[in-house]
This record gives structure tokens, sequence and C-alpha cells, in this order.
């Protein structure tokens, strides 16, 4: 069988728009904390931590909005010929990033609401979690979580582009491009 159909407009937007954040707010997170560390407070500091903040909680939303559309709508099948063992490997990097990609933007919520440091861009401030309580030491550990799965994250969604690169220069079939816009 071919697998010749795509995914929805909506999908297709809603992946996309999510990867290009998760790319972005991977060295944002890694350099604002780097310079955070060194204590260096200054205008970039603060300003790459409002945006990691309001691009992170974009992705949030967009995830709910995404997992909403992908219950009403579920994944295409494969073609034959992919054997068990790939599928069980990509279905389960599929399943956790979708986990990831809602737990490391709750926990960097939480942390801010714990720490608090709500602010974000044109001083915009996000609503605190609620159930969170306050507190520095509690948010130290947040961060540390969100931090480790955040990088967890990354590493899964290398292993993904790896494969979709494979299957659109490879194997060249149309895996990669049932997610990708314009001619089949
Ligand atoms: C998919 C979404 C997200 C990803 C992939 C992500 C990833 C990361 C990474 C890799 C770091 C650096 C960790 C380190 O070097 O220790 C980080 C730090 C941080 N993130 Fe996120 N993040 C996301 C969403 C969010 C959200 C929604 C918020 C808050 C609204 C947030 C707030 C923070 C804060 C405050 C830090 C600094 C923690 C510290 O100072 O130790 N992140 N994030």
């Amino acid at each position: 069988m071919q697998a010749t159909t795509r995914y929805s407009m909506t999908m297709r937007i809603l992946h996309w728009i999510i990867a290009a954040c998760v790319i972005v707010l991977i060295p944002i997170g890694l350099l604002m904390v780097s310079r955070g560390e060194a204590n260096i407070w200054d205008t970039l500091t603060n300003t790459l931590y409002a945006w990691h903040k309001a691009i992170g909680f974009t992705v949030l939303w967009l995830m709910v909005i995404r997992i909403l559309i992908k219950l009403r709508q579920p994944s295409l099948p494969y073609t034959d010929d992919i054997p068990p063992v790939t599928l069980l490997a990509a279905r389960t990097v599929h399943l956790l990033m979708y986990i990831l990609l809602i737990i490391v933007p709750l926990l960097g919520w939480a942390g801010i609401t714990a720490f608090p440091a709500l602010n974000t861009i044109g001083g915009y401030h996000l609503p605190a979690l609620p159930f969170i309580e306050k507190g520095e030491a509690f948010a130290k550990q947040l961060f540390n979580i969100h931090g480790l799965l955040g990088l967890t994250l990354g590493v899964l969604a290398l292993a993904h582009i790896a494969a979709a690169c494979k299957h659109l220069l490879i194997n060249r079939d149309n895996v990669f491009k049932r997610m990708w816009f314009g001619k089949t």
C-alpha cells in the first residue's frame, strides 16, 4: 500500500510551527541559563528569558489544540514495507514527544509561577499556574527537571528529523511529503 494521503492543512501548519518553536526554544534556553549562571543580567539575557517564556507558553496551547484535533484525526497508516521494529520506534518517539511537549512547558510555567517570574515580552505577565506553591528552592527544582526534559525532547526531535530526512532522501517514499506542502 502506498501512503499518499496527507495530514490535514491544520495539522501540517501546527506541526511546522511547533517544530520551529522547539528549534528556537532550546538554544535560547541554553544561552539565557548560561548567561544567568555567569551573572550577566543585561537587556539581552532578560529579552531571551522573556521570549523563551512567551514562545514556550504558546507551544503549550498549540499542543492542546493539536491533541484535540489528533483525537478526531488519527495518524495516517504507514506503507507495508516498513519493518515492525521501525514502526514501534517511530510510534514510541512520537508518543514521547507529544508527552514532553505538554510536560516541558507545564514545568516551565510551574517554575516561573513558583519563583515567581511571570513577566514576558512587552511587559506582559503570564497568569500564574493554579495550585503551585511559591518558593525559590521549589522553583529551581522545577527548572532543573524542565531543562533536563527539554533537552531529552531535543534528542528525540533530532532522531525524528533524521528519520524524516531518511524517508525524503534515501527511501524517497511519501512519509515526509504527507507532512509537507505543495505538490505530492
Ligand atoms: C516546548 C517548550 C519548551 C522547551 C523545549 C524548553 C526548553 C528549555 C531548555 C533547554 C532550557 C535550558 C535548561 C538548562 O540549561 O538548564 C530551559 C530553561 C528555562 N525555561 Fe524552558 N522550555 C520550554 C517551555 C518553557 C515555558 C512554557 C516556560 C515558562 C512559561 C519556560 C521557562 C523557562 C525558564 C524560566 C528557564 C530557565 C531555568 C533556569 O533559570 O534554570 N520554558 N527551557
